[in-house]
């Protein structure tokens, strides 16, 4: 791509030009591009994000396209660095090793396999390789010991790993499926990379998550698609592939783990079981994403409300968890650095940086100690449960931490 973005016209599945508008969230700036404290006063390249729904197949989906390049040839984003997910992630590679490898000569490629957490937890068991574009992040899986190449996969790629390695037992592919654009290309080239018997695997953030229990601030420019078992049966048909099994697991509120293979495989039930689900839910009609969007406008207003009245009563409030989502929320709802003193996060990489568009400077969890504040507003809540557990003393001193979504708790 040679412009920083580019708007389509058409459904990215599909191709049908049938396309609701659900939800304009304005101008934002990319969601991962935290800022450096001599960026502050730079101008920031932002761009509009729309979420529209595909009344031919069923794809919810962004249409407005950031160059990639823009958004992943540098990451500050580690799955190491958020414990819940880094367990998830070792827990599945071991199982997949049980399930699919037999024999040490076995390839596992993982596409966008970040910091390398998962195929490390399986490097002794088989050959690995990562596919990460971000040369940052591509530096760390090399320093793990993980084969890595930097670059975005591509069917080209494929093409050259394929005459290098030869055939793959098993791509994996996790959080990455939303983020690329041209994903009928990712599918050329797992086809080629698979052949009929090996097994691509990923997880996807769930739509039915997104629009139930998930919050709209899972809408960044990253996140091209936003999927459903029926919008994927869509595209994974188009390659003479299958889907032959489908897991929902708790991962970020609820995600999807697909099992695509060729023709050696037999469909689970589970497919079956899973699309029913998805028609109950009515996520095959645009009118449920419409209810979703106005309780996200909602969700904003009583947001404002709250933090606003906090405020006004000389509380001290600040962030936890500087996820990408963090950044759609407090861009979408106007929270800056007047609301909150500072946010608090895990990575290293993050830290010492400031919040795109809202510039809140971001800090490592010491700081909270140091001031006391009244109120935390908890940005990573998907990880709810495990943070409460961790922040059980902070809770018992009486700080209060507030769920901003998809319905605000204060607790
Ligand atoms: P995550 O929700 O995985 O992602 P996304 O960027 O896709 O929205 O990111 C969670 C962020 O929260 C990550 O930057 C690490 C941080 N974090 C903490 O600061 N403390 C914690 O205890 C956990 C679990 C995460």
């Amino acid at each position: 791509m040679k412009d920083n973005f580019i708007h389509k016209n058409n459904c990215r599945i599909c191709g049908a030009s049938d396309l609701v508008k659900i939800l304009d969230l304005g101008e934002m700036p990319p969601a991962n591009a935290f800022l450096r404290k001599e960026d502050l006063n730079k101008p920031e390249p932002k761009f509009p994000l729309v979420v529209y729904f595909c009344n031919n197949c069923g794809l919810l989906q962004l249409l407005d396209v950031v160059n990639p390049e823009i958004l992943f040839s540098h990451y500050d984003y580690l799955t190491s660095a958020s414990k819940p997910l880094a367990d998830h992630f070792t827990k599945m590679g071991l199982e997949l090793a049980e399930k699919f490898i037999k024999s040490k000569d076995d390839l596992i490629v993982e596409i966008g396999g970040n910091d390398a957490v998962l195929l490390a937890s399986i490097k002794d068991k088989c050959r690995v390789l990562n596919i990460e574009p971000a040369g940052n992040v591509a530096e760390i899986s090399k320093q793990k010991g993980v084969e890595t190449i930097d670059e975005f996969f591509t069917e080209k790629l494929a093409k050259k790993i394929f005459e290098k390695y030869g055939p793959v037992k098993i791509i994996v592919a996790n959080n990455v499926m939303a983020h690329i654009d041209d994903i009928k290309d990712v599918f050329r080239g797992v086809k080629i990379l698979i052949g009929d018997d090996g097994t691509f695997v990923f997880e996807v953030h769930w739509v039915g998550n997104l629009i139930g229990n998930g919050g709209f601030d899972q809408i960044y420019h990253e996140h091209l698609y936003y999927y459903s078992l029926l919008a994927l049966e869509n595209l994974v048909s188009q390659f003479g592939l299958k889907i032959f099994n489908a897991e929902s697991v708790s991962i970020h509120g609820q995600s999807l783990r697909v099992y695509v293979g060729g023709r050696n495989f037999s469909v689970s039930e589970s497919v079956g079981q899973f699309l029913e689900k998805e028609k109950e839910l009515r996520l095959d009609r645009a009118e449920t994403f419409l209810k979703f969007s106005e309780r996200a406008k909602k969700n904003r207003e009583e947001l404002q409300n709250l933090l606003r009245r906090l405020k006004q009563g000389g509380k001290k409030i600040i962030g936890y968890g500087a996820p990408a989502k963090g950044n759609t929320l407090l861009n979408y709802c106007w929270i800056d650095n007047n609301i909150l003193d500072f946010i608090t996060d895990t990575t290293p990489l993050k830290q010492g940086l400031y919040t795109p568009g809202t510039h809140i400077s971001v800090v490592s969890p010491e700081k909270i100690k140091e001031v006391n504040p009244d109120y935390i507003l908890l940005l990573a809540w998907n990880y709810a449960e495990a943070i409460l557990e961790k922040e059980k003393d902070l809770r018992e001193k009486g700080i209060k931490f507030i769920i901003p979504v998809p319905r605000i708790k204060v607790i």
